[in-house]
C-alpha cells in the first residue's frame, strides 16, 4: 500500500486538530478537554522528543552529538498515550526532570530526529483515524491541513508562574531555541487561530475552541 503524502488534505486521516505554542501555554490541558469532548485520542509529541532526550542522557550521549541521537531516535521503541514509554521502561515522570528540560530543545533541532518523529507522528494520526495533537510545529509541518489550528500563547510571566518548577531562565532559553533552530522553528501556522490564554481560565479557552467546531 502507498502511503498518503505529508501534505494529504483533509477528510482522509479522520478530523486532526493541531495545537501548537510555547511552554506552559497551555496546550496539554486544552488538547485533553478537546480530545475528550471530541472522543478522539492525543498525542503529545513534545512527549517524543522528551523521550530521546531522556534515552541519550542515560546513555550518556551529548544531546549535540547528532549522528548519535539521530541513531537513538531511529531505534529507541517509542509509546506516548496516557504514559510514556521507551525501551520498555515507563518514563513519563523521568520526562519532565531538569536534565531533560535542559536538553530537549538541543535534541529537537537535530533534523534527522525531527524527520522520524514527524513521520511516527503521522503515522499516529493514520492508525487512529485524526487526533488532537499538540507540540510546535503541527500546524506548519505535521499537518498543514488540519481540520482546525491553533496557536496557544500566554504572557512570558504567566507561563513562567505556570512552570516554576522549570525556572524562567529555562523557559526563556527554550522558548528561545525552540523559536530560532533552523528546522521546523516555532511559529504560527498559515491559518492558525491565536489563543492569548493570559489571565483565562482554562475552561473559557475550552468554551471558544469548541464554539469553532
Ligand atoms: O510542555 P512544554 O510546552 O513545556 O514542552 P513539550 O511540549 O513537552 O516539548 C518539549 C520540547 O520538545 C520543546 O521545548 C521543543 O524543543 C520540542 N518539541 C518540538 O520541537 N516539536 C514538537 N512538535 C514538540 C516538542
Amino acid at each position: 500500500m502507498t502511503r498518503p503524502p505529508a501534505s494529504q488534505p483533509p477528510g482522509t486521516l479522520g478530523r486532526v486538530i493541531a495545537i501548537d505554542g510555547p511552554a506552559g501555554a497551555g496546550k496539554s490541558t486544552l488538547s485533553r478537554a478537546l480530545a475528550r469532548h471530541l472522543g478522539l485520542q492525543r498525542l503529545d509529541t513534545g512527549a517524543m522528543y522528551r523521550a530521546v532526550a531522556w534515552g541519550a542522557i542515560t546513555r550518556d550521549v551529548d544531546p549535540g552529538d547528532h549522528e548519535a541521537v539521530a541513531t537513538l531516535a531511529r531505534t529507541m521503541s517509542i509509546t506516548v498515550g496516557d504514559r510514556v514509554t521507551a525501551d520498555g521502561k515507563d518514563i513519563t515522570e523521568a520526562i519532565r526532570a531538569p536534565d531533560v528540560n535542559r536538553a530537549v530543545s538541543v535534541v529537537a533541532a537535530n533534523r534527522d530526529v525531527r524527520t522520524i518523529m514527524v513521520a511516527r507522528q503521522r503515522q499516529w494520526a493514520e492508525d487512529h483515524r485524526g487526533g488532537v495533537v499538540e507540540g510546535r510545529d503541527i500546524g506548519s509541518v505535521v499537518f498543514p491541513h488540519a481540520d482546525l489550528k491553533i496557536y496557544l500563547t500566554a504572557s512570558g510571566e504567566e507561563r513562567a508562574r505556570r512552570r516554576s518548577e522549570e525556572g524562567s531562565d529555562w523557559i526563556a532559553r527554550r522558548d528561545h531555541l525552540d523559536s530560532t533552530r533552523a528546522a521546523s522553528p516555532l511559529e504560527v501556522a498559515e491559518g492558525a487561530k491565536v489563543i492569548d490564554t493570559t489571565g483565562r481560565s482554562i475552561k473559557a479557552v475550552v468554551e471558544e475552541v469548541l464554539a469553532w467546531l
